[in-house]
């Protein structure tokens, strides 16, 4: 099927450009000296880098580009939310060149990757905000939860650091590095250049439990979602436009065997699985080290196929496929699945903006900058 912006109903149109502008109002200052030489600092810059034409069918569509936050406010701020945060502290290398070309090197190499430093960054910020606390590696440390366990790219981080630290040591923090690639990751699996204000520090504390209590493992009902959610300042479209993130990646089939077996304890599959998707799930899944991936239909590419697959009873996970049914987030995830995906990737943008600026610390005396991501620098605490 194709993208159908006709189809959609106007109203809820209305709410996601709505959404999109008062994000954008009220976020960052964006710099005329955005890095033209050295990063993918445009859209433009970074197509003609991924050799992707900015004619593609979709892309005119929607005037949406005359949307864009204030050009002028704090330009060169030193604090936190500033895009230009790094321009004096490492002037002659570009911070966010640097993490550009790391993580297309590891993508380029395994494209899986790209979903996993995402999915890292949402497990940093739901935990204590985003203080790259998940990367911090020791007993009973957020990184050794139990829902912490198939987490991966933790190694990518580790290696943009190590570059980073050789041209402006102490001075990049790890936070702002694993938000930064989290974003390039999603842009090189087809998502739209969004701006990654910086100036995050890192944190000190990171527990395991409260990483065990708080993030989602794919069976949670949505009010616990939206609760979560809102415990972190985002709201219901925050939440169905980025679960949408499900667009691109996998899972491991542990998450989904009860629903495809023994739904609830019923000895039966979920009775809301589209047939012929349970048929396949059931043989894709038969161990559950086994991955499946998200979104079926189109796996490795950012696009709204995801909420199509909603609208089509093909979520793999439950907390997927009740966006669709649970009348707080229907209306939004039935529009998002008949949005052109360039727009969904303008909304996306401006909700991962949010994410990332959950619980940052920022402040005079809070968090530090890391030199080595894995451990705080001193052990006075
Ligand atoms: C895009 O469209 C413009 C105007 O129609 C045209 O001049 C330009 O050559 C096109 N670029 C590509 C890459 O197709
Ligand atoms: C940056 O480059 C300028 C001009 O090339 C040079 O004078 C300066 O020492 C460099 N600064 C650092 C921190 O490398
Ligand atoms: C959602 O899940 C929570 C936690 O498991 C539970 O306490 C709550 O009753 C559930 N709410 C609904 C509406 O099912």
């Amino acid at each position: 099927m194709n993208c159908c912006y006709s189809s959609i109903s106007s109203l809820i149109f209305i709410i996601l450009i709505f959404h999109l502008i008062s994000i954008s109002s009220l976020a960052y200052p964006v710099d005329q000296d955005v890095d033209h030489q050295h990063g993918p600092s445009t859209d433009q810059d970074l197509s003609s880098t991924m050799g992707y034409s900015p004619n593609s069918s979709e892309d005119d569509s929607i005037a949406i580009t005359t949307i864009v936050p204030p050009e002028n406010e704090m330009l060169g701020s030193e604090e936190w939310p500033s895009s230009s945060y790094y321009h004096r502290r490492c002037p002659n290398k570009s911070v966010e060149q640097i993490i550009y070309r790391k993580v297309k090197e590891w993508v380029d190499k395994d494209y899986t990757i790209a979903p996993s430093l995402l999915r890292l960054h949402f497990h940093d910020c739901a935990v204590r905000g985003c203080d790259a606390s998940i990367l911090l590696d020791c007993e009973e440390s957020e990184r050794r939860a139990d829902v912490s366990k198939t987490l991966r790219a933790f190694e990518v981080i580790d290696d943009i650091k190590t570059e980073i630290e050789k041209e402006c040591p102490k001075t990049v923090s790890c936070a702002d590095i694993l938000t930064a690639a989290a974003r390039d990751a999603t842009v090189l699996l087809g998502a739209k250049y969004w701006t990654v204000p910086f100036g995050r520090k890192d944190g000190r504390v990171s527990i395991a439990k409260e990483a065990d209590a708080i993030v989602p493992r794919g069976h949670e009902n949505t009010t616990t979602l939206l609760e979560l959610f809102q415990s972190m300042g985002l709201d219901v479209s925050d939440l169905v436009i980025l679960e949408g993130a499900h667009t691109i990646g996998r899972s491991s089939c542990r998450e989904v065997q009860k629903r495809i077996y023994d739904h609830k304890g019923s000895g039966k599959p979920d009775g809301s699985i589209k047939k012929e998707y349970l048929n396949y799930l059931q043989r894709k899944c038969r161990w559950e080290s086994e991955y499946v991936e998200l979104d079926e239909e189109t796996p490795w590419k950012f696009d709204t196929m995801y909420y199509k697959n909603l609208v089509n009873n093909m979520g793999l996970l439950s907390t997927d496929q009740l966006l669709i049914s649970d009348s707080r987030t229907k209306p939004i995830a039935k529009a998002l699945a008949s949005i052109p995906t360039s727009l969904y990737a303008h909304i996306f943008g401006a909700s991962m903006t949010k994410l990332g600026s959950v619980g940052v610390l920022a402040g005079k005396d809070e968090g530090e900058i890391r030199t080595n991501c894995n451990f705080v620098n001193s052990y006075d605490y």
